[in-house]
C-alpha cells in the first residue's frame, strides 16, 4: 500500500520517546515520557538515573504509540532509531528495543542520527529543498550544516565550546531557574531589555564557528559581582541581554553562511529552535537579506527531543536504503 508506518525510538537523552510515523510526514502517534523531575534536584541530566527511566518506560511508550496509532507490529514497515550522539547508557536501552523488535518480528532496522532527527522535525511544515542549509541548535550541539543533497551532511560551523542550549542551563542556575531553563530565560527576555550589553563571541570573524563560554562567564561575573555588592539585578534584563547576545551571533552566522553557500531552503531545529526571540529574529533577518531562501522552522512542539522527528528521518533514511543489523550499537560520539 501507499502507507509505509515507520515505529521510531528515541532515548539519547533524557525523554524516552516512541512514535509511529506515517510516511515520514504524519504523526500517528509521539508518547514523550519525560524524567525532568528526576534530574532537576541534581541541577542536570545523570547518566544513570536517565537509562534506570529508559528501562522502566520504554515498554509502556511502545505499547501506548501503537495503541494510540491503532496499529499492531503487522503494519509496521520498520524500526528506527536514535543510534547516537547522547548518553551511551541512553542511547543503548532504545537500540537494544528496537533490535528487539525488529528481530522478533523480522523488520528491517533503521539507524538514525540524532541530529539528523532534529532537521526532520521541520519535515512536518513543509517539504523540504536542496541545496539546504540547517542552523541546529541544541543542548549539546550548535551547529550550521550545508546538505548539497538529501542524506549528505557537511558541517560547516559549530560550537567551540558549550552548545547553545547548554549555555541558558548555565546561566538559568546562576539565576535559580531548574533545569531545563531555556523555556523560563525565553519568557523572561520578552520582559526585559538589552541593558548589559553582554559580548558577542567571534560575531565578526571570517567562519562560521560559534562560542558561548565567554558569553556565559561575563553573565556569572556581572551576576556575583553585584552579588557582592550586595546589589540585586533585574532578572529580566539580565535574561534579555544573554538572549540577544546569544541570538545575535546565531541570526549573524546564519545570514553570513547564507552568503557563502546558495541555498534553496533554511531550516532551524533543535530543542532551542523553541526560542521565540530566535525564531523571530530569523523571520526578520530571512525577509531582509535573503528573500528568496524558504525557512522552515521545526515546530514548537517538535523541537525538544522526541520520536516523530526520528520516524521522519527514519523513512528518509530507509528509502535511501540504511539498514543496521543486529550488531548495532550506541554511538555516542557520531558526527553524522
Ligand atoms: O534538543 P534538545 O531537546 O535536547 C538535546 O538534544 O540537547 O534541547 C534541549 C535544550 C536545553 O538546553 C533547553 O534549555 C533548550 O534546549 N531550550 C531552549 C528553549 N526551550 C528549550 N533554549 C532557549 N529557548 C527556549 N525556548
Ligand atoms: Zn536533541
Amino acid at each position: 500500500s501507499a502507507r509505509t508506518l515507520i515505529l521510531a525510538f528515541e532515548t539519547s537523552c533524557d525523554e524516552t520517546s516512541v512514535a509511529v510515523v506515517e510516511n515520514g510526514t504524519k504523526i500517528l502517534s509521539n508518547i514523550v515520557a519525560t524524567q525532568i523531575e528526576s534530574h532537576q534536584r541534581f541541577g542536570g541530566v545523570v547518566p544513570e538515573v536517565a537509562s534506570r527511566h529508559h528501562i522502566e518506560w520504554i515498554t509502556r511508550c511502545t505499547d501506548q504509540a501503537l495503541t494510540e496509532a491503532k496499529v499492531t507490529y503487522h503494519d509496521i514497515a520498520a524500526v528506527a532509531v536514535t543510534y547516537g550522539p547522547g548518553l551511551v547508557g541512553s542511547l543503548l536501552i532504545g537500540v537494544t528495543a528496537a533490535k528487539t523488535i525488529a528481530w522478533a518480528h523480522h523488520l528491517p532496522l533503521v539507524p538514525v542520527n540524532h541530529m539528523t532527527g532534529h532537521l526532520y522535525a521541520a519535515r512536518y511544515v513543509g517539504e523540504f529543498m536542496y541545496p539546504q542549509m540547517a542552523l541546529l541548535v541544541s543542548g549539546g550541539h550548535t551547529e550550521l550544516v550545508y546538505m548539497p543533497q538529501e542524506h549528505q551532511f557537511e558541517i560547516i560551523g559549530e560550537t567551540r565550546d558549550d552548545a547553545a542550549g547548554e549555555a541558558y542551563d548555565k546561566i538559568g542556575r546562576v539565576l535559580g531557574v531548574n533545569y531545563p531553563a531555556g523555556k523560563t530565560i525565553d519568557e523572561w527576555a520578552a520582559q526585559g531589555h538589552d541593558t548589559f550589553k553582554f559580548p558577542r563571541a567571534m560575531e565578526k570573524e571570517a567562519n562560521y564557528d560559534f562560542s558561548f563560554s565567554g558569553l556565559k562567564s561575563a553573565f556569572i561575573n556581572t551576576v556575583h559581582n553585584a552579588d557582592q555588592r550586595g546589589e540585586k539585578l533585574n532578572k529580566y534584563d539580565l535574561a534579555a541581554s544573554f538572549q540577544q547576545s546569544v541570538v545575535d551571533v546565531l541570526a549573524e552566522k546564519t545570514m553570513r553562511a547564507l552568503d557563502r553557500y546558495p541555498v534553496k531552503q533554511l531550516i532551524l531545529a533543535g530543542g532551542v529552535a523553541a526560542n521565540h526571540g530566535l525564531r523571530s529574529r530569523l523571520d526578520h533577518d530571512m525577509h531582509k537579506y535573503h528573500p528568496d531562501v524558504n525557512m522552515l522552522q521545526a515546530p514548537l512542539k517538535l523541537c525538544g527531543d522526541n520520536a516523530a522527528m526520528i520516524g521522519a528521518a527514519g523513512y528518509m533514511c530507509y528509502q535511501q536504503g540504511d539498514r543496521a543489523g543486529m550488531d548495532l550499537n550506541a554511538e555516542p560520539g557520531l558526527m553524522y
